[in-house]
C-alpha cells in the first residue's frame, strides 16, 4: 500500500445522509464539500446520479483499510478487502463495527485517502461516513458506504498514473459522546426484497422467468445455486465454466458488471444503481428461499 502524505481529517461529521446535521458546521465545511460534495448541500439526503455517460473503461481498485485505536474496545473491519471498479461507476461496500465491551460506547472515525492526489476524485454518494456514534454493548452493525470515482481521474495529468486508491478509516473514542447517534440504525437497514421485486418485474423480467427460461435463464432458487446449471438453457462458454456460486456478492458483482465480472458472458444489461441492486438481490433471495 502507498502511503504518501497523511491526509487524516480528524473530521467526526463530514457527512451524514441521516438526519444527523446539528453538529456539522462546526466542522470544516471546505472537508465536508470535498468528501460529501455529492450529497447535496447541506446533507440533504438527495442521492447523486451516477452518469451513465460518464463512466469510462478505466478501471481502478479500491481497497479498504480499518483500525481502531487500542482506547475503543470495538471490531471494526471492512466487509470486503478491495473492489474494483470504472471510473464512475457506483460501488455500494460495507464495513462491521462491533461493541466487544460491557457498556455502549461512543466512538467516532477519521479518514484518509492515498494517494493524497486522488482524495479529490473520491466521491460518496450515500456518506454514512461517521458523526459521534454510540455502539451499545456487543452491538454489531453493518455500515454501508455508496462511493464512485470521477472519471476525471483520468484525465488530470497529475492522477493518469493512479490504479489503486486505498480508503481508511480508524476509530477514536469518542472525546464528546454528548449528542451521539446510534449505530444501531445500520443494524436493520434491511434491503427491500419488495422493491427489489418491482425491479425485477420492471428490468429482467422481459428475459428471466422464474421458472422458466426465456432470452436468460430461469431464476427461482439461483440464490445459492452454480452458475450456468439451469438444464436446457443455453448458456455462453464464459458463464456454463464460470464455477461460480451465486452468493449475494456475487450476484452484486454480475449485476453491476456481467461482462466485467465474468468476461464473455452474455447478458446484456447493467444496474448502476448499488441500493437497487441490493434490493434485487434480497428479491432473488427471497424466491429462492421459498423455491427449496
Ligand atoms: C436483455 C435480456 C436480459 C435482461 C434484461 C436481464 N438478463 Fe440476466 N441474463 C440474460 C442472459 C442472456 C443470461 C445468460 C448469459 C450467459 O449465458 O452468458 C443471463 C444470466 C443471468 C444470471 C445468471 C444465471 C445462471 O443461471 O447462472 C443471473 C443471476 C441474471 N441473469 C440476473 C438478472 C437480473 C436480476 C436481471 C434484472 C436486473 C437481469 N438478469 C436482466 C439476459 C438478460
Amino acid at each position: 500500500m502507498k502511503t504518501p502524505g497523511k491526509m487524516f481529517f480528524t473530521v467526526a461529521a463530514l457527512c451524514v445522509v441521516l438526519a444527523v446535521m446539528a453538529g456539522v458546521t462546526s466542522y470544516s465545511v471546505t472537508l465536508y464539500r470535498l468528501f460529501c460534495a455529492a450529497t447535496g448541500a447541506n446533507g440533504t439526503t438527495q442521492r447523486v446520479a451516477v452518469d451513465d455517460a460518464a463512466r469510462s473503461d478505466r478501471v481502478v481498485t479500491v481497497f479498504f483499510d480499518t483500525s481502531v485505536s487500542p482506547a475503543l474496545p470495538w471490531k471494526f473491519a471492512p466487509v470486503q478487502r478491495s473492489v474494483k471498479l470504472h471510473l464512475g461507476q457506483d460501488a455500494l461496500v460495507f464495513f462491521t463495527a462491533e461493541n466487544d465491551s460491557n457498556q455502549d460506547l461512543v466512538g467516532h472515525a477519521t479518514f484518509n485517502v492515498t494517494p493524497e492526489k486522488a482524495g479529490s476524485y473520491f466521491k460518496k454518494i450515500q456518506c454514512f461516513c461517521f458523526t459521534e456514534e454510540r455502539l451499545a454493548a456487543h452491538q454489531k452493525v453493518e455500515m454501508p458506504v455508496d462511493f464512485f470515482v470521477d472519471p476525471r481521474l483520468a484525465t488530470d495529468p497529475n492522477t493518469e498514473d493512479v490504479h489503486e486508491i486505498t480508503l481508511s478509516y480508524t476509530f477514536f473514542h469518542s472525546m464528546k459522546p454528548e449528542g451521539a447517534t446510534d449505530l444501531a440504525r445500520f443494524a436493520s437497514a434491511p434491503a427491500d426484497a419488495a422493491a427489489g421485486g418491482k425491479l425485477f418485474a420492471e428490468n429482467c423480467s422481459a428475459c428471466h422467468g422464474l421458472e422458466t427460461s426465456k432470452i436468460g435463464p430461469a431464476l427461482a432458487g439461483v440464490v445459492g445455486r452454480k452458475s450456468g446449471v439451469v438444464a436446457g438453457y443455453p448458456y455462453s462458454a464464459a458463464l456454463a465454466h464460470a464455477g461460480l456460486v451465486w452468493t449475494a456478492v456475487n450476484l452484486d458483482k454480475w449485476l453491476a458488471d456481467p461482462q466485467m465480472f465474468v468476461p464473455g458472458a452474455q447478458m446484456p444489461m447493467r444496474v448502476n444503481d448499488a441500493v437497487q441492486r441490493r434490493d434485487i438481490v434480497a428479491y432473488l433471495q427471497s424466491v429462492s428461499k421459498r423455491g427449496s
